[in-house]
């Protein structure tokens, strides 16, 4: 899992707020107690904020020194004072296994068919997936 990777694929790819009080944001009025939805999904393909928003370039996240960006179309853990609190210890935690992993095998899908992004309460893979491992050459 890289940053490259949750912005296409977010697991959480819905949020919910309910306004406090009545508010308005970008012009729209927005009633307290209402549900307001915020899609990572959508805004982390948005043409807006986004070169070539389909494509994996993990370059475009080189030398940002956290994955939360300014402009806020990047938020695969929340964001705001209910951010996720696990979000440091994820991205640590999945750089160490895959980096463990690979350089112990190789890996190859041994399923030709297409594994698609489903989405639940989180976005899963359609089906898992098997993969053959192959000790790594040293
Ligand atoms: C790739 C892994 C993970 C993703 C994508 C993720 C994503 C999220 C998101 C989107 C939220 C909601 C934030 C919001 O409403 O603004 C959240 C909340 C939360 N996450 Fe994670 N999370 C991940 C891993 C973890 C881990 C490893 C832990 C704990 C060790 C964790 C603990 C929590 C907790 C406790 C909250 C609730 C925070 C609150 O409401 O104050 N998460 N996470």
């Amino acid at each position: 899992m890289s940053r490259a990777t949750l912005r296409l694929y977010p697991p959480v790819p819905l949020l919910m707020r309910e306004p406090v009080d009545d508010d308005v944001i970008e012009g729209e009025q927005v009633k307290r107690g209402v549900q307001v939805y915020i899609a990572p999904w959508v805004l982390h393909r948005h043409r807006k904020h986004w070169e070539h928003p389909t494509v994996f370039m993990p370059d475009r996240f080189a030398g940002r020194p956290a994955p939360w960006t300014s402009d806020g179309a990047y938020l695969p853990f929340g964001v705001g004072p209910r951010t996720c609190i696990g979000a440091v210890f994820a991205l640590a935690e999945a750089q160490i296994v895959l980096a463990k992993v690979l350089w112990s095998f190789t890996l190859a899908l041994e399923s030709q068919r297409p594994v698609l992004p489903v989405g639940r309460l989180t976005i899963q893979p359609s089906y898992a997936p098997t993969f053959r491992l192959e000790p790594a050459r040293s």
